[in-house]
Order: structure tokens, then sequence, then C-alpha cells
């Protein structure tokens, strides 16, 4: 429980009062005993630091004495200053004598908080609080005084060669730090961190840490962060790099479709090489004899202008970088006659169907956020705010647009009125996206609260009596064009079948 102020601001008095509270009430309830005191105060170097105590509830006890005690880290409990009603403050010889008081003057026996001016790293350890009561002999309290300085956090990466043994590829520090930083590392490689701690001046800590992997040609470019987390930041700090492997060009050579037949002109080979430095040379070799003159080479493109047997060879590329060389070779076969091109394989037609469809939808979903859009503009945010046509406008108008692009615009108040008179609960959500969690929300509300089973598609393909008085193809030629999957137009709503079967197109 961190019960202390705020690491830049010192101590008790810099803390809100309802804080102060709230920390001694916790304390309280957490001990159950009378003498109170904070469980942990924070402090940088420099500062003045109060280290509370009270004696709550003292009816019926007879305080005699208080003594404070200083526990260090690893060391033996000392007095460090004691006050007795009668015989008044002493303070005894410690490494705090001269900068520490009651705060008091006279000191309170029933609070006798001290105050350590000038703190020092080394006044870190236990404070103890202690009374001497008549008739339950001692009681006391302990605060624990944590001392604070800010570390230096770093981070740096190790360039490597690619290799087959562990090495360290990144480095963190957290230097002169007082507690000691955790340090954790965040990384897509393969790797471990290795933390070592060291005791710096002035009783701080120095952290560090390696990332340890077996860095391979795959690596180079990995993301990695050193995490550095401390007392004395609020929120950790992230040091993002990426991590360098060096490796020697690795190689491939792409063009080659076994179709090298006599007679076909302008063939190309094309060597691709990645490495770590970037590759600098890349030679074109053939496996026996001399390059043919059919064969024009530039870079790492090979180009034969004319198919022959001279080229009836095998092919090698080799590139180099610093670390050495990389190379691939293919052997092309020459043959009399042209093999048959091969047509588009299945799986290209069912990706090129697949692309359709994901193109369609794309498109039907702009045109729904589109019209949304535009009803919005038209409706304003909340529910509609039109009044419901009178009944003799249900006639279908004779003008109406045949675009996907356009709903009936004379409809729609149709529709708008049949849910306001005829739905329990009236649709007002008008706004919700489609495909939105909400508007499915909606939609089953809705269906919930029918007043009758004819509007629910699941048990009745009936449309709502008002169809009826509309133009036959009304209710089926926009049942096609409309995107069903749009919520604010109802008649998803009663064409639940349709808002079902069309998405199922584009799975
Ligand atoms: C990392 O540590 C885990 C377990 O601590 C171990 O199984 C793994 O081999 C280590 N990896 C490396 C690269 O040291
Ligand atoms: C190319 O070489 C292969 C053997 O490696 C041979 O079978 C083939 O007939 C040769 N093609 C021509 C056109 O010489």
């Amino acid at each position: 429980m961190t019960t202390a102020a705020r690491p830049d601001g010192g101590n008790w008095p810099t803390m809100g009062p309802l804080l102060s509270l709230v920390a001694l009430l916790l304390l309280d309830g957490a001990s159950g005993q009378r003498v109170k005191v904070e469980q942990e105060v924070l402090s940088y170097p420099g500062q003045s630091v109060n280290v509370r105590c009270a004696f709550t509830d003292p009816i019926g006890i007879q305080l005699t004495q208080v003594t404070w005690i200083y526990e260090p880290k690893d060391g033996e409990r000392i007095n460090i200053a004691v006050y007795h009603p009668n015989f008044g403050a002493h303070y005894l010889d410690s490494p705090q004598k001269g900068r520490i008081r009651f705060t008091t003057s006279p000191p309170s026996l029933t609070s006798p908080s001290i105050q350590i001016a000038d703190v020092k790293m080394t006044d870190e350890g236990k404070y103890i609080c202690e009374f001497a009561t008549y008739p339950s002999g001692n009681e006391l309290g302990i605060t624990s005084l944590v001392m604070l300085a800010k570390p230096q956090n770093s981070a740096s990466t190790i360039t490597v060669v690619a290799g087959s043994k562990p090495v360290a590829v990144a480095r963190c520090e957290s230097a002169n730090g007082r507690p000691a930083a955790q340090i954790s590392w965040v990384s897509s490689a393969n790797g471990n961190g290795t933390t070592v701690s060291k005791q710096g001046a002035d009783n701080t800590v120095t952290v560090s840490s390696e990332y340890y992997m077996v860095p391979m040609a795959a690596d180079n470019g990995k993301d990695i962060s050193c995490v550095v987390a401390h007392r004395t930041q609020a929120k950790s700090e992230s040091f993002k790099m990426k991590l360098t492997v060096e490796y020697p060009p690795q190689v491939t050579i792409v063009g080659y479709d076994n179709n090298w037949y006599m007679g076909r002109t302008n063939v190309l080979l094309t060597c691709q090489a990645t490495g770590n430095p970037i590759p600098t040379t890349v030679t074109w070799k053939i496996l026996t004899g001399e390059m043919p003159d059919t064969v024009v080479v530039e870079d790492n493109k090979l180009k034969v202008l004319k198919v022959d047997e001279a080229v009836n060879n095998t092919f090698i590329c080799e590139v180099k970088n610093r670390l050495g060389l990389g190379k691939e070779q293919i052997t092309a076969l020459v043959r009399g006659t042209r093999l048959p091109e091969k047509g588009p394989t299945t799986g290209s037609i069912i990706g090129a169907i697949i692309g359709v469809i994901i193109l369609l939808a794309i498109i039907a979903t702009a045109i729904a956020m589109y019209r949304k859009h535009r009803d919005n503009k038209l409706n304003g945010d909340g529910p509609p705010k039109y009044k419901p046509p009178p009944p003799k406008k249900t006639k279908a108008p004779t003008d109406r647009p045949n675009t996907t692009h356009e709903p009936v615009p004379e409809n729609r108040p149709l529709q708008h009125q049949y849910y306001n008179t005829q739905n329990a609960e009236p649709v007002t959500d008008l706004d919700t996206f489609p495909g939105d969690e909400d508007a499915e929300d909606q939609r089953e509300r809705y269906l919930s609260g029918a007043p009758s089973g004819w509007d629910d598609p699941e048990h009745d393909e009936v449309p709502p009596p008002y169809m009826y008085t509309s133009d036959p193809q009304e209710h089926d030629a926009p049942r096609d064009t409309w995107d069903p999957r749009d919520t604010r137009d109802p008649r998803v709503n009663v064409y639940r079948d349709d808002s079902f079967v069309s998405p199922a197109m584009f799975v």
C-alpha cells in the first residue's frame, strides 16, 4: 500500500488533508492498533521528511514516554529520540542527530511526530514510534522511509552477425536509481533478457539488462523495446528499437517459367537478393562455356534475346556483400516446341470472384453510409420530427426512382408512420450504423416489441398491411436494390430473411 506523498512533493504537509486522513484511517483499520503511523514515506535527498505518529484513544491508559527508534536496512535498531513529559525531549547519538526534531514544541505525548531535515540516501530504513504505556506495556508503529533517486535510463541495440549461438542483441540500463528499476523486454524475436544490478554510489542501484538470442537473418529489423519501470516515474519508459542482424546475401532467381522453347524471344531472369549490409555486386555466370551472344546481362537481370541450344544451360547468380557471397542457380531446359499456355487456375478464378464480391460489399457500404449521412441531414439526429403523412398518400408514387442509390423518397415517411403507430416501442435510433451491435439490439427489441406476429419474418412472410395499398411491385423491387443491411430501412425488419440472405453472399 502506498500511502506516501508524491515523489516530487516530499511528505505529508504537501498532501491534501483528505488524502492524509484516508491514509490514517486505512492504517488504523489495517493494524487495529492504537499507534497510528504511515506505512511508508517517500523522499528525495535534501528534503525534509515528516514521520508522523499518534496514539489514539488514550482513555484509561497512562502514556509515560515515547521513543523513536531507527532501524537501517541491514543493521541494528538504535534509539534516536526520546520524549518524557517531565524530562523533555532528548536526541541520542545517531546518523540523524542534529537533523531530527519533534514537530511540536513542546512535543506532544499523544502525537509525537518527528521531522528529519536534509534527508540523506542513507537515512532510508524503518522509523519506529514506541510508546511506553500503563497498563498495556509498550506499543509501537513502524514507518518505512524510502529514499528515491531518479535513474538515467538508456538503451541501444548491438549489431550482430547471424549465427547459431545466443548473443546479446540489445542493451538497456537504468543507472543510479533508488530503489532499483525494473527492466523488461518486449519483442517478437525469440530471446530472453538477463538482468544484473550493481550498487552505485550513495545507496543507488544501476540495473542493466541484455537481450540474448540466436540471431537469424529473419530477425533483422524486428521491433524490440526495453521497458523501464521506476518508482519515480509516473509511467514506464519505453525504448523502441529495431534489431540489426547482419547476414550474407540470400539469393533467389525469378522469371523462369519452364517453357523456354526454340525461337522464343526476350525471356528474362531476375536475380533478387536480400542481405545486411545491402548487397552491392551481382554477377551472372553460366555453368559450362561462355555466356552466349544471345544473352544480355544488365545488373541483376539476364535477358535471353532468342532461345536456342546455347542457353540450354545452367545460369548462376552470385551476390556479394561485406559478409560474403550468396548464390542461386537455375537450369534452363530448352524445348523443341512450346508448352501449352496454362489458363488461369481455379484458384485465381476463385480469387477474382472473391475480389469482386469484396468490392461490391465496399460499394454497398459506401452507399449505405452516404444515405445515412444524407438522411441524418434530412431528419436531424433525434427521432423523426416530421408528422406522418395522411393515409391517402400511401399510394405508390408513379415516379419512383429506379436507381439503386435512391431510396423511395415518398415511401420513407410511410414506413416511419407505420413504426410510430404500430410499434409498441418506436424505433427512434435511426442513426445507428449498419451492422452496429446497437442496430442489432434495436432490431431485436423492435421484433420482440411487435404487437402481433405478422411482422415477425421468422414466422410470417406476409408483408405489413399498408403494403397492400401500394403498387404490387412496390415491396418487391426495392428489396433487390436496397442494401438489406441498412438497418435504417425498416423493411429489413419486415423482410428479415433478406437481411440474412444477402450478407451470406459476402462471406
Ligand atoms: C529463455 O528462457 C526460457 C525459460 O526461461 C528458455 O526456455 C529459453 O530457452 C530461453 N531462450 C533463450 C534464447 O535463452
Ligand atoms: C537440352 O538439354 C537436355 C539435357 O540436359 C536435353 O535433353 C535436351 O534435348 C536439350 N535441348 C536441346 C534443344 O538441345
